[in-house]
């Protein structure tokens, strides 16, 4: 997935493209590049270097701030490593071009129009340039219509011809792109938050669509010629990301935002002591009628679904399956009309989860998304939508989206409960009283995370780790790896602890790191019993444990106790904790706690 913009105005246009690529540096990280064109002399300025957005901006530190419109790009590589040669934009003859997407036939089409000889990179882009090169005789819609045709894959295409000086042209299959307009010009960009603080409403560039950004005006064409009017999306929240204030990465403020975010996501669903999905707009029938319930997701937001998994299972005595959306496809799901499709997603373009979605409502389900991006893709496609209200998570390893989300199913789930008949308003009052206290017990484990930065000190040399677990212990446990590995590089493993002694623990031997959660009053004997088995074997144990709960009288590496909840909420502090130990590790292992290598906040390629 790759960050993509084009800026067509009055304002100096290398300044405007590299500050709206460091808004979209999440989506990767790699390289960076922009070329101009200037509408009087028709110059073209291409800058493009492996690193990062700053390493980019002094490359572009004495270009005069001639020009009249421009693209720009940051890369999260698919094919081909991170070169120079490889950084968009690609030049061929009069194209410019920046993509995000993966063209699956570029090989064929390098056969196709025999283009060996003249490409230099190794990207399906470049491809791309050269095929709408070849067709492109003063005619863009011409040259692009022609080489869409051509195209297998998923692709956003922004282009520049440099006879064309003052238009920027895009055009998009799956893969995102906005486009707005200020006083200062038009934007587009494969997000919203690039389009900077002033763009008070936006257009979605429909798929098939050749938009033209001119300097006052987008203009749109279907790919008959036929003009088509923008639908604008009001842009009525908080786009920007409000800078890492005081905090050393964007990692730590949203783990510290946590509490208030989980109280943001339930405001406005919980009325009267009741849970409310009004403002969500998804009736009762949609929740009564469904017969199967599948979470399709990826990463973090897959274990979101884990827990929501133990939560269907409990309360409503209901099978559910959790899928990795990009495996779902593929495993000949059995899926109905009596199926509800729960997608996970805190940007909303994860193209696996959004591919998913739209395979499984093909097959005739009903569709709830959770998600955390207004107007995203997978916001659009599904039909009812819960947006949790996290704010920009900006960070790549995800966190207050994850217990945003958990917030969300919590209350889906405990609606589906009572309009089932299955709560009454004793039970739905006690589900809740124990939800509401979700942010409190969260901050206080925030507050002792200098407890938990002491007990990832011991951690740092690691090389492997496992975090064992049962039940909703080992599900929250999967996160918990998933975050202390994509950050701190430290392979860690989750595993059901009482499968352990079924082969996996041949691995353990002196010294070998173990995270254990303790949390769930019906697994705790059995879970102590599976810790004393690693411990026996030389395991050195951090245990996390619920303090209610009497610690047997094994010696642990380090102890950090929970503050008690019922089993269920237990994922909530739980979460802190293991997130916290993640941050702290890769934070003084300095490393790049917010852009860890290999990884992007949005993965929009299959
Ligand atoms: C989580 O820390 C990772 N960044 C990653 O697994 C992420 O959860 C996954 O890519 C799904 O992203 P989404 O929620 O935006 O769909």
């Amino acid at each position: 997935m790759c960050g993509i913009v084009g800026y067509n105005g009055k304002n100096s246009v290398t300044d405007q493209l590299l500050d709206s690529l460091e808004l979209l540096e999440y989506r990767g990280y790699d390289s960076a590049g922009l070329a101009t064109l200037n509408g009087e002399t028709g110059k073209v300025k291409l800058r493009k270097c492996a690193g990062r957005v700053t390493d980019l901006r002094k490359i572009c530190h004495n270009d005069k701030k001639i020009s009249t419109c421009g693209i720009g790009h940051t890369r999260w590589a698919t094919h081909g490593g991170v070169s120079d040669l490889n950084a968009h934009p690609h030049r061929c003859g009069d194209v410019l071009l920046v993509h995000n997407g993966i063209v699956e036939n570029y090989e064929e089409l390098k056969d196709h129009f025999l283009l060996h000889k003249e490409l230099k990179s190794q990207t399906d882009t470049e491809v791309v340039a050269a095929v709408l090169n070849r067709f492109y005789n003063g005619d863009p819609h011409e040259a692009i219509k022609r080489t869409v045709k051509y195209l297998k894959g998923t692709f956003a295409l922004v282009v520049m011809f440099v006879d064309q000086p003052d238009v920027i042209y895009a055009i998009r299959n799956v893969s995102p792109i906005v486009a707005a307009y200020n006083d200062n010009g038009t934007m587009l960009a494969s997000d919203v938050v690039a389009l900077g603080a002033t763009a008070k409403e936006y257009i979605v560039i429909p798929e098939y669509v050749i938009t033209e950004l001119h300097r006052e005006e987008i203009k749109m064409f279907d790919l008959a010629g036929r003009q088509i009017h923008p639908e604008f999306i009001k842009i009525d929240w908080d786009t920007t990301q409000g800078g890492k204030g005081k905090y050393p990465f964007y990692m730590e403020k949203e783990i510290m935002e946590q509490p208030d975010a989980l109280k943001a996501t339930m405001e406005q669903r919980i009325t009267d002591g009741k849970i409310d999905l009004s403002s969500d707009g998804i009736p009762d029938e949609v929740l009564c009628g469904c017969e199967r319930i599948c979470v399709v997701a990826c990463g973090t937001a897959m274990h979101a679904g884990l827990v929501a998994k133990a939560l269907v299972q409990s309360k409503l005595n209901m099978h559910m399956t959790v899928e990795y959306a990009s495996e779902f496809m593929y495993e000949d799901p059995v899926i109905d009309e009596k199926t509800l499709v729960l997608a996970i997603s805190q940007s909303g373009e994860t193209i696996d989860t959004l591919e998913a979605l739209k395979y499984a409502r093909s097959k005739g389900a009903k569709s709830i998304a959770v998600i955390n991006v207004k107007g995203s893709s997978i916001a659009r496609e599904s039909d009812y939508v819960m947006y949790t209200v996290a704010g920009p998570e900006i960070a790549v390893a995800s966190t207050k989206a994850y217990t945003t989300q958990l917030i969300a199913l919590f209350l889906l789930v405990g609606r589906m409960a009572k309009a089932r008949g299955i709560f009454d308003d004793a039970a739905e009052k006690e589900y809740l009283e124990n939800l509401i206290q979700a942010p409190g017990k969260m901050q206080e484990v925030l507050t002792r995370k200098h407890d938990i930065h002491k007990i990832a000190r011991e951690m740092l040399d690691a090389k492997d780790a496992f975090m064992i677990g049962r039940g909703l212990d080992y599900s929250i446990l999967l996160e918990g790896a998933l975050k202390l590995k994509e950050i701190s590089y430290i392979h860690t493993e989750a595993y059901a602890s009482g499968e352990l002694k079924h082969g996996t623990i041949a691995l353990i031997t002196e010294n070998t790191p173990v995270v254990a959660t303790v949390t769930q009053e019906k697994l705790k004997d059995k879970e102590l019993s599976n810790i004393r088995e690693v411990q026996s074997r030389g395991a050195s144990v951090v245990l996390l444990v619920r303090e209610d709960f009497d610690l047997a009288d094994a010696e642990y590496a380090d102890v950090f106790t929970l503050p008690a909840m019922s089993d269920e909420f237990m994922v909530f502090p739980a979460s802190a904790a293991l997130q916290l130990l993640a941050y702290y590790v890769s934070m003084d292992k300095g490393l790049d706690v917010d852009k860890p290598r290999n990884l992007a906040k949005v993965v929009t390629v299959e």
